[in-house]
């Protein structure tokens, strides 16, 4: 492998470096990330590499947005092989720090969400996203990026973490990378690797639904009757649980009213399939 990447650990030695960087004037773009790196994730630190001279990394699997029920334990973990693929792309830093580095002891301090939260997601899993809102509220403040680029496949954290910087003042611009795909249109996503090969031939369903959905929508279906046959679609293709299906306002994720003609919607979803949660959505 080529010279291998810089993975700073701790905050004094993260600061050190940016510090640097900034001192010759060079801008910093943040990829957030919690590790099992994928072609999706990839894509985005191509995107920083673009938009700012030096492209941070973090990963960090984050305690504090899992439910006490959720996936925290067996959450994928391969720092060796996300390392490899980081080199790859010219990242120029990771930023890798301890459960303890960053809750030390006595952290008791929070960000909470906003409205953007509390529905979609919001209702399945309660402190989701005030976890989210708190750690990256962290990863800004040690980072300091000028921008950060979070992936749109998780949709309704762009839109949680656009009102986090606009209503707390963060200096930063936040850009949402598109959804990269395998070639059966199923998202990529880290959880993946969680499905067994019969759940995996049948999870591209996800998206070919939501997809004709959006285009119905977009033709002049109605929205409610529109819903209840891609939620009867998604039954009959083997996903045992819809946790939701709504057709929602892009920018706010507040339900569209009878008149959404010309509205800018989003069609965003949360199904299981065995014992693996998958999420996606798609544009109107
Ligand atoms: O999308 C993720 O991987 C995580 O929610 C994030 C943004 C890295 C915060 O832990």
């Amino acid at each position: 492998m080529s010279e291998s990447i810089k993975v700073v650990r701790n905050l004094r030695d993260l600061r050190k470096a940016t510090s640097k960087w900034r001192q010759r004037g060079e801008s910093i773009a943040l990829v957030p990330t919690m590790g099992a790196l994928h072609a999706g994730h990839l894509a985005l630190v191509k995107l920083a590499k673009k938009k700012a001279d030096k492209a941070v990394v973090s990963i960090f699997v984050n305690p504090t947005q899992f439910g006490p029920k959720e996936d925290l334990s067996r959450y994928p973990r391969d720092e060796a092989g996300d390392l490899a693929k980081l080199t790859a792309v010219h990242a120029d830093l990771v930023w890798a720090p301890s459960v303890e580095e960053m809750y030390p002891d006595g952290f008791s301090a929070s960000v909470r969400a906003g409205s953007a939260a509390k529905e979609l997601e919001g209702e399945f899993r309660p402190f989701h996203f005030d976890g989210v809102a708190t750690v990256c509220t962290k990863l800004f403040n040690q980072v300091t990026p000028d921008i950060a680029i979070f992936g749109e496949k998780d949709y309704q954290q762009l839109a949680v973490l656009r009102q986090v910087v606009r209503d707390l003042d963060i200096p930063l611009k936040l850009i949402g990378g598109p959804t990269k795909r395998d070639k059966d249109g199923l998202a990529l996503s880290s959880r993946n690797a969680y499905l067994s090969e019969d759940e995996r031939k049948i999870a591209p369903t996800l998206h070919a639904v939501i997809s004709a959905l959006a285009k119905d929508v977009a033709n002049g279906a109605d929205v409610r009757s529109g819903v209840t046959k891609a939620k009867r679609k998604l039954t009959a293709a083997g996903f045992q649980k819809i946790d939701y299906l709504e057709v929602r306002d892009a920018q706010t994720l507040a339900q569209p009213d009878n008149e959404a003609d010309g509205r800018d919607l989003r069609v965003l979803a949360a199904v299981w399939l065995g014992k693996t949660r998958l999420i996606d959505n798609v544009a109107v």
